[in-house]
């Protein structure tokens, strides 16, 4: 079974789409092992305790300095010995350690079509509203794994959604997630766990079916 820890800091919503997908069988092989917050006022914690999972917060407020917050994040990642990291809707730039320890083993959930409307300065909303401020009429949403960069790594999936007239990016945003991102994660997670995504010169590719399979 694929141990995935999901890395959270807001509504949870992507956590609960794979929660729903682990038990709807449309995510095989694979177990939430542990839901780390850095806000401890995160709803996605309470949808970790009502599903029986592992939830902790660490909070940079409760440490010194940026430094010790993230050996506890890292400590925190650690010990639950994931074989994936799902970041959805975490908000906490991931220390440079962690992503050399996890390389390849940590996936971002991102609110557009990767690369228009990401980087340094997008995220959440911001994203929505960058869209609509350009005027393009289709965004989406990005599964990618997460290198040293801002939404930079390889890119696992993506899924097109229209904008329409009127949309404010409050309405866009429940929009993306519904008709993508609450889609994608679970697919991604699915095909990682049953070894059918291949990464091979910092472009990746999901298989029709597994690596091993000698099937290509
Ligand atoms: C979502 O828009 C997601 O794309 C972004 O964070 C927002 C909150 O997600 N990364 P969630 O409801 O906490 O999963």
């Amino acid at each position: 079974m694929l141990r995935v820890v999901v890395c959270v800091s807001g509504g949870g919503t992507n956590l609960q789409a794979m929660i729903d997908g682990i038990k709807e069988g449309r995510i095989n092989n694979a177990g939430i092992v542990r839901v780390i917050s850095n806000n401890r006022d995160a709803y996605a914690l309470k949808r970790a305790e009502e599903n029986h999972i592992p939830g902790v917060c660490i909070s940079p407020k409760d440490y010194a300095d940026r430094e010790a917050f993230h050996k506890a994040l890292l400590e925190a990642v650690r010990e639950a010995e994931p074989d994936l990291i799902v970041l959805a809707g975490f908000l906490v730039v991931i220390p440079k350690e962690m992503i050399a320890e996890y390389t390849n083993k940590i996936i971002n959930i991102h609110p557009s079509l990767i690369p228009s409307f990401c980087g340094t300065g997008y995220y959440g909303m911001k994203v929505h509203e960058g869209a609509l401020n350009r005027g393009v009429k289709i965004t989406g949403a990005t599964v990618h794994f997460v290198d040293e960069g801002t939404d930079t790594g390889p890119i696992l999936l993506q899924k097109p959604v229209e904008i329409m007239e009127g949309d404010t990016p409050e309405i866009l945003q429940r929009r993306v997630m519904e008709e993508a991102e609450w889609i994608l994660l679970p697919e991604a997670v699915d095909a990682i766990a049953n070894g059918r995504v291949e990464i091979k010169d910092n472009r990746c590719r999901i298989l029709k079916n597994r690596k091993d399979s000698g099937v290509s």
